[in-house]
């Protein structure tokens, strides 16, 4: 087995972001008044104060790390566990995560959206490992609330442009061949508060609208030929959602029959309700908002249908004025998850810095990391399974010597495309944007060993 690098350095430790900043007066008032110049200052206040909070917590804990002595009683004396009868089978008949955990949850950013319904819950990204996101912590966008649909109500149909329009219930689908996969979604407005400046401390806002599960279901091709889809005019389907916000979108005939899964499992059980359940669109590489949930309706079309969903949302404002419709794919794109935003470096030494990488358009190739701003680059180490629209784990060696840092990593996918930086970005696409915002992240770790969300062009 080869040594990491700092094997023979102290190996420092990080101490976690401050999650849960935001008391929960300060979060209702922002939600019901905006984000004004006070309020932001207050936000600001919430989180540097939740830093030091944590910091002195974190000081006792690091004065008992590191070296142990010979005599700490956690190893010389029988702990309570070690000499009680532990609780009994099926305690929990559906597990949940240890006490010690509950900090690491899903959490809304203050004041982003005025109701709850049509808003967003973001992934704590920070506190994951390996690819897989627990189904408990995907992150969460709805536009009219979440529904729990009886799968025995729930109806699927297809129509449009076929020899036979037909009507399946939750167990026609599931008696058909299925297939299981492993993909990325992330939401087409994830990092869109960064478009301009760095505007939200913790990678869980930057990037938490990401998640990554082994999904099941039928493949959409399989249930167009069921029904005689006319392939060769029909060009387009329109996939229709059962909940009041009758979310709809336009997929190329060509994706569709490509990999697109009309699913129902997510991690070896059913989605969750509010990931779609019963029944949800799984569009491998491509932004959220076209993986339909609560999906009722596949229609075969021959043009975009130019819903909604389409023309007000989810297009792209160019430096023109004009907007970018139908730029679906989610562009390869990465991020550090550790060290990153809120955390802090509690000392000098190894640590090994960590992140996720991901591509619409295939498998990811290779990422390089940067810990001066982009000057100097060092290939990470990626972790398998490296697969196609999935995000892929890296990991790189660092020994931090104590100065001023700015942590960044760049990842290139199988089509030879590379992560662009903010400049480069911005040239393109102009600096007022929402949508599709995949540049260089930049960390900036400070002598204190503080990490801050910075920009870097
Ligand atoms: N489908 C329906 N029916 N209603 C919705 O509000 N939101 C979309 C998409 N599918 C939405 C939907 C958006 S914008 C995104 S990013 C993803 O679902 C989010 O999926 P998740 O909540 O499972 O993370």
């Amino acid at each position: 087995m080869r040594k990491p690098e700092g094997a023979r350095v102290p190996t420092g430790r990080l101490r976690k972001a401050p999650e849960n900043f935001v008391s929960p007066e300060l979060a209702a008032d922002i939600t019901r008044s905006g984000l004004d110049d006070t309020r932001r200052r207050l936000l600001k206040g919430s989180f540097l104060a939740a830093g030091a909070a944590l910091a002195a917590g974190m000081s006792r804990v690091a004065a008992a790390s590191g070296k142990a002595p010979a005599d700490d009683p956690m190893i010389t004396q029988p702990r309570p566990w070690s000499t009680m009868l532990g609780n009994p089978v099926a305690f929990h008949p559906y597990g949940v995560p240890s006490k010690y955990e509950a900090n690491l949850q899903r959490r809304q950013s203050p004041g982003l959206t005025p109701t709850k319904q049509a808003s967003v819950a973001f992934a704590p990204l920070q506190g994951f490992f390996g690819i897989i996101t627990p189904n408990g912590l995907h992150f969460e966008r709805h536009h009219q609330g979440w529904v729990d649909i009886d799968p025995g109500q729930h109806r699927f149909m297809i129509n449009g442009m076929v020899k036979e329009a037909k009507v399946y219930t939750m167990d026609d689908l599931m008696r058909l061949p299925s297939v299981s996969k492993i993909h990325f979604i992330e939401c087409g407005a994830n990092t869109g508060m960064e478009w301009g400046n760095a505007a939200v401390p913790t990678v869980q806002y930057t990037h938490g609208m990401l998640s990554c599960c082994e999904f099941t279901g039928v493949p959409l091709k399989v249930l167009l030929d069921d029904c005689g889809a006319d392939l060769k005019n029909g060009k387009y389907v329109l996939a229709e959602g059962n909940d009041g916000s009758s979310m709809t979108r336009t997929i190329s005939m060509e994706a569709a029959l490509d990999d697109v899964l009309v699913a129902w499992g997510m991690n070896g059980e059913m989605l969750r309700p509010e990931n779609g359940y019963p029944l949800r669109l799984v569009v491998p590489g491509v932004q959220g908002v076209s993986w339909v949930k609560w999906l009722r309706r596949i229609e075969v079309g021959d043009k975009p249908w130019n819903t909604k969903d389409e023309t007000s949302h989810y297009v792209d404002l160019m430096p023109d004025g004009m907007l970018r419709q139908y730029t679906s794919i989610q562009e390869c794109k990465s991020v550090i998850t550790s060290p990153s935003g809120g955390q802090a470096l509690l000392g000098k030494g190894f640590y090994n810095v960590s992140g996720l990488a991901w591509s619409g358009r295939g498998a990811i190739k290779q990422v390089d990391v940067s810990f001066d701003g982009g000057n100097n680059w060092k290939t990470a180490r990626l972790e398998t399974p490296v697969l196609d629209k999935c995000l892929t784990r890296f990991n790189v060696d660092w020994v931090w010597d104590g100065s001023p840092a700015i942590l960044q990593s760049r990842a290139v996918d199988s089509t030879g495309f590379v992560q662009p930086r903010y400049g480069q970005l911005h040239a393109v696409r102009g600096t007022r944007s929402t949508y599709h915002n995949n540049a260089i992240q930049s960390w900036r770790v400070a002598e204190s060993g503080e990490v801050f969300n910075v920009h870097v062009e």
